[in-house]
């Protein structure tokens, strides 16, 4: 690659959004350093800044905009500065962003291989640069990401990208494409690469995992040849559809020790008039099956999930079936959320955004006060009993104590005492908060 800098050029990637934007700026990063750039974690050394974005909800794009006014300064200072917006909300407003006067460069979920080409063309002149094109079969397969986890202890690998779903809500299918399926060998390979760089958790993704088919195999067989690999690495996986989770992922799961016993299954809402808008092809009773389901084969399996409160049309009824539905299944954790329309997805075409604004907080408050209930109880049921946990790293309080997560993917903390983050321990379970179980070391 022919360029002006007598240097490596430095790029700085900001990831927004899901764990799959995480990965793909691990994708990313893997792309430019073969042509030669290299990370830099501060703004004012960069050469080049690449956004990962999100546009999930309104709020995930304005504070991006925000981002975009701040690189405005910095570019004052150093014209030279390059400015790429990518991911999610790249795809959703495609040119519209390249209007912004920060901007220089857009690129789609889809458009990563093709960064070396537009930066080139970016630098010999040739003006603004854009590719938001989606891809019926670009599983990135190929390509073994750079990581970027500073923890060192749990690998993120993508089986599968876009979603087939049209859940009226969402703008996931618009921004992330068509669903594919990856390789199962170069998944296989993925996995093999990381554990041999000392990785000891991984995390499988993609926007529904229970449709993953590459050939002959599904997900259950998938989850089975990762676990394989090594039964001291653990395997977790998100997310998961209730519409499609089968009894064989469930006895997969149960079979293999080093799968986590977790699962987080979004409900969205527990009013089956609720569901049928949002279409999610599944009812209240489909959902509460499934959770009796896993509470039969896997007793001590965590189940959490995601809501969204405030979608067209939903009355207090509707609501108060979801706060039911969570007081039901008792999750473990829960991700909460206040509807938010995005533009051109069904139900912003066909449904009227009619939940006063304040309606939906103070329904989430509703939940959110609810869930506290639920998690804090969740927690003291562990309190006494024992737990293999791995080590993260330092709790966030002190350097004194550890952070591991069970196999529920509870978080714990405990004192130090020699340990160091990618080992197990048994933890002893002392006292317990909403969000963290306090222990001791036991071995
Ligand atoms: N594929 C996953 C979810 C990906 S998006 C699944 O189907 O479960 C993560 C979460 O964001 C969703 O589960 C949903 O709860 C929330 N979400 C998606 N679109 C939203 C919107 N328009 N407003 C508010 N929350 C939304
Ligand atoms: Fe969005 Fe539904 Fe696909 Fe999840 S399954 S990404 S909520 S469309
Ligand atoms: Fe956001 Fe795209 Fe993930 S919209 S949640 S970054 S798939």
């Amino acid at each position: 690659m022919s360029n002006n800098y007598t240097i490596a050029p430095r790029v700085l990637i900001e990831t927004y959004g899901c764990q799959m934007n995480v990965n793909d700026s691990e994708v990313v990063l893997a792309i430019l350093s073969k042509v030669g750039y290299v990370l830099c974690k501060e703004a004012s050394l960069a050469d080049l800044v690449l956004i990962n974005t999100c546009a999930i909800r309104d709020n995930a794009e304005q504070r991006i905009l925000g981002r975009l006014d701040f690189f405005r300064l910095e570019k004052k200072r150093r014209p030279s500065l390059v400015v790429g917006v990518i991911g999610c909300m790249a795809e959703r407003l495609k040119e519209k962003l390249l209007d912004h006067p920060v901007v220089d460069l857009v690129a789609g979920p889809d458009a990563y291989r093709d960064l070396p080409r537009l930066l080139e063309a970016l630098r010999a002149g040739d003006g603004k640069q854009i590719n938001t094109l989606l891809s019926h079969e670009e599983t990135y397969g190929d390509i073994s990401p750079v990581r970027m986890d500073p923890n060192g202890v749990s690998a993120y690998i993508s089986i599968m990208r876009g979603c087939n779903n049209v859940c009226s809500y969402c703008v996931v299918p618009y921004t992330r494409g068509a669903e594919r399926s990856r390789d199962c060998d170069s998944i296989l390979r993925e996995a093999r690469e990381a554990i041999d760089a000392g990785y000891k958790e991984i995390i499988l993704l993609g926007q529904n995992v229970d449709s993953y088919k590459f050939g002959e195999v599904g997900f259950a067989q998938l989850l089975a040849r990762v676990a394989e690999l090594s039964p001291s690495v653990r395997v977790r996986f998100s997310t998961s559809h209730p519409k499609d989770m089968k009894d064989e992922v469930l006895l997969t799961m149960a079979a293999y020790p080093n799968i986590c016993k977790h699962i987080h299954l979004p409900v969205q809402s527990g009013s089956n008039a609720m569901l049928e808008k949002m279409r999610r092809r599944h009812t209240r009773e489909w959902y509460l099956e499934r959770v009796a389901r896993i509470r039969e084969i896997m007793p001590d399996c965590s189940i959490t999930t995601d809501v969204i409160t405030g979608f067209c049309g939903e009355t207090e009824a509707d609501f108060e079936d979801t706060l039911r539905l969570f007081r039901q299944v008792r999750f473990d954790a829960a991700f909460m959320f206040q509807y938010s329309e995005r533009p051109g997805t069904l139900a912003q075409r066909h449904y009227p955004d009619d939940v006063p604004p304040e309606v939906k907080t103070e329904r989430l408050n509703r939940i959110i006060a609810l869930q506290n209930e639920l998690s804090a109880e969740s927690n003291r049921r562990d309190v006494g009993r024992e737990f293999e946990v791995l080590i993260e790293g330092f709790s966030k309080r002190s350097t004194a104590d550890l952070m591991g997560r069970t196999s529920q993917n509870k978080a714990c903390v405990f004192p130090a005492a020699g340990h160091a983050k990618g080992e197990y321990v048994t933890v002893r379970v002392l006292d317990s908060t909403p969000a963290t179980l306090i222990c001791e070391v036991v071995e």
